[in-house]
């Protein structure tokens, strides 16, 4: 089962939420420290509305962007369509499962994205492998997922008392406003990518301070907030109780 297929207006709260751009800065600014001078290929599953793919672009990647969602990739046009030719001629929108890739582009890319989809997923494993498969040796992984182990940090910082309390009695968060999810440990997703044939280079945590807010935050200078989160997601005790884990893995 997708339990993002499967959830009604899914998209159009994806959209909303899409007003804070930290979580998009965070590892953006987490891609650029690891990866080789470009423009390099570059594959993203799930790639959702094309935000990633553009940004990408911009920085001289090649970017095919892959999802399962029609409206997704129809929002992905949107975006393309209002951007400069030079960024949309790097650009490829595919609508196809994840997990279906490999099949024609193994062994290709520089980099292979999967930010924000495995939830989505009752097994993470084929999206995993689809994902390393992509890469040429040497080529990198780049995974963001929900951390299952700060299940009630979102609704205890917000003060929804009620979800706090069930998500530390039963370790999950879908009790609240939100779609259907499977949360997979980050040890899981370490084993996966490692039994794929890929080795973990680092891992941080995005959304430690800032995760709970639902409207803007207020800041007289928006760096010192992205530069808050980028410190504390390297650091531990902060990036155990992020929102979601960012793995970085390379092919070997
Ligand atoms: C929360 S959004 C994340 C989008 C984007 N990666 C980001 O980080 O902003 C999840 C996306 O994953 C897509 N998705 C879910 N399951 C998928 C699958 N098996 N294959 C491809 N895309 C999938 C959804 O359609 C949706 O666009």
């Amino acid at each position: 089962m997708n339990y993002w297929t499967a959830a009604s207006g899914i998209v159009d709260a994806f959209v909303q939420d899409e007003g804070t751009s930290i979580p998009l800065e965070l590892t953006i600014r987490t891609l650029q420290a690891v990866l080789p001078t470009g423009p390099l290929r570059v594959v993203d599953l799930g790639g959702g509305d094309a935000a990633l793919a553009v940004r990408l672009a911009a920085a001289g990647h090649e970017v095919v962007a892959q999802d399962i969602d029609p409206h997704m990739i129809a929002l992905g046009e949107q975006r393309l369509a209002t951007s400069p030719s030079t960024i949309r001629d790097r650009v490829r929108l595919i609508c196809a499962d994840g997990a279906t890739m490999a099949a024609d582009q193994a062994g290709v890319a520089d980099l292979a994205c999967c930010h924000s989809v495995l939830m989505y997923e009752d097994d993470p494993a084929p999206l995993v492998r689809t994902a390393v498969a992509l890469c040429k040796p040497g080529g990198l992984i780049s995974v963001i997922a929900i951390n299952p182990a700060a299940a009630a940090m979102r609704a205890g910082l917000a003060g929804r008392w009620v979800e706090a309390r069930i998500a530390l009695e039963t370790g999950d968060d879908t009790h609240g406003p939100y779609a259907a999810s499977r949360n997979h440990a980050r040890a899981t997703i370490k084993a996966l990518l490692v039994d794929a044939g890929a080795d973990i280079v680092e891992w941080s945590g995005i959304g430690i301070f800032t995760d709970h807010h639902a409207g803007p935050i207020v800041a007289d200078d928006p760096e010192q907030v992205l530069r808050s989160e980028w410190l504390a997601g390297r650091q531990d005790p902060y990036r155990q109780v992020a929102r979601c884990y960012h793995l970085i893995a390379r092919k070997s």
